[in-house]
């Protein structure tokens, strides 16, 4: 196991900066997420830890040795990748235990290995067949378990789940938490999927345009986010924002409102909120509450989603604005009714416009 620390580490390709100053710690043993949107930079990083892109600035320490110009093999990284990659016209036990063949290992070592490494994947039924009678899961996991028997210090997953249909996702990724918990190896895992970040991480990293904009525990990023963009990424729905005015600031909280929203004071956590300013104002769809008599915010109910345990109810305010709100129950709202939706206002985000 081992720690990794990136310090103002950069990549340009040809004239782009992609990667532009990140500075992160990955503490050993732990399970690190990048997370952003598509294009961010998460699989460049990833790939300039696992030594398959060149750093153009900054350091990468794995362990107490510095790593910039190590080749991949001598990093003690494995790398799982979205596309699975592995061979076809190898069987699932010539696929796991490639790795152990290329570094001349004895056949009494790689069947002791693949051994192990099915048993923890459960896929010792599967080690004779090959990657074409596999199902995408599968495939993973024969990925995964190649990764598993070079016993690396560190596991790097891009995306490993990303190619897989939503219930066996769920699967994959709660087999990749009890992976970590079983081999309490430091992993890093690079997702677009922010409900795949909340529940693998130790430490979450949210990224955007090549930087970093948060570190934290899940929990932490939820409940006390930085800015707008990584309040509005973790969490589903998404955080609803709405156009605020502040009319006044004192003693850490702001008085706001707009059209639609009866004047309510609200903490200020962020810079740049004074009196007279325009702002935003963030809550959560699940902390709107339809049935309180107290509600602020007024406007009409425009679609109703059923899912059965929960609601999820789009409403047009009075000033235009979509609003969604959801509700951990089942229930029945006309279209074009008048609707009014009360918050705790500590619970809400007030960040400058
Ligand atoms: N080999 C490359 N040459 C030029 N540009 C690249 C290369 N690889 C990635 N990029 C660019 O770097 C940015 C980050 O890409 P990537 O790390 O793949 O993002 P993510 O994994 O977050 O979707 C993108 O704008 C992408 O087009
Ligand atoms: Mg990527």
């Amino acid at each position: 196991m081992a720690a990794i620390t990136l310090k103002g580490l950069k990549k340009s390709f040809g004239g782009t900066q992609v990667i532009k100053g990140v500075d992160i710690t990955i503490e050993n043993g732990e399970f690190v997420v990048f997370v952003g949107p598509s294009g961010c930079g998460k699989s460049t990083l990833l790939r300039m830890i696992a030594g398959l892109e060149d750093i153009s600035g900054g350091t990468l320490t794995i362990g107490d040795k510095v790593m910039n110009d190590l080749p991949p093999k001598d990093r003690g990284v494995a790398m799982v990748f979205q596309s699975y990659a592995i061979f076809p016209h190898m069987t699932v036990r010539e696929n796991v235990a490639f790795g152990l063949t290329i570094a001349g290992a004895s056949k009494e070592e790689k069947d002791a290995k693949v051994a192990e490494a099915a048993r923890i994947l459960q896929m010792e039924h599967l080690l004779d067949r090959r990657p074409s009678q596999l199902s995408g899961g599968q495939r993973q996991r024969v990925a995964i378990g190649r990764a598993i028997v070079r016993k690396p210090e560190v596991f790097l997953f891009d995306e490993p789940l990303s190619n897989l249909d939503a219930a066996l996702r769920m699967d994959m990724r709660m087999e990749i938490g009890k992976l970590h918990q079983q081999l309490g190896a430091t992993m890093v895992y690079v997702t677009h999927d922010q409900v795949e970040a909340m529940t693998l991480a130790d430490k979450i990293v949210v990224l955007k345009d090549g930087l970093v904009q948060q570190v934290g525990s899940p929990m932490d990023l939820y409940h006390n986010p930085d800015n707008i963009f990584v309040a509005g990424f973790l969490g589903s729905p998404s955080m609803n924002f709405l156009d605020v005015e502040v009319t006044a600031v004192a003693e850490g909280r702001a008085m706001v409102r707009n059209a639609a929203l009866d004047p309510v004071s609200v903490p200020v956590r962020h810079p740049g909120i004074t009196a007279g300013t325009k702002a935003r104002l963030g809550i959560r769809p699940q902390y709107l509450d339809p049935d309180d008599p107290a509600g602020r915010l007024h406007g009409r109910v425009a679609l109703t989603e059923r899912l059965g345990s929960e609601t999820v109810i789009e409403t047009e305010l009075t000033d235009g604005t979509n609003l969604i709100v959801a509700l951990a129950r089942d229930a029945k709202f006309a279209i074009g009714a008048s609707i009014s939706l009360a918050f705790d206002p500590d619970m809400a985000h007030l960040f400058a416009a």
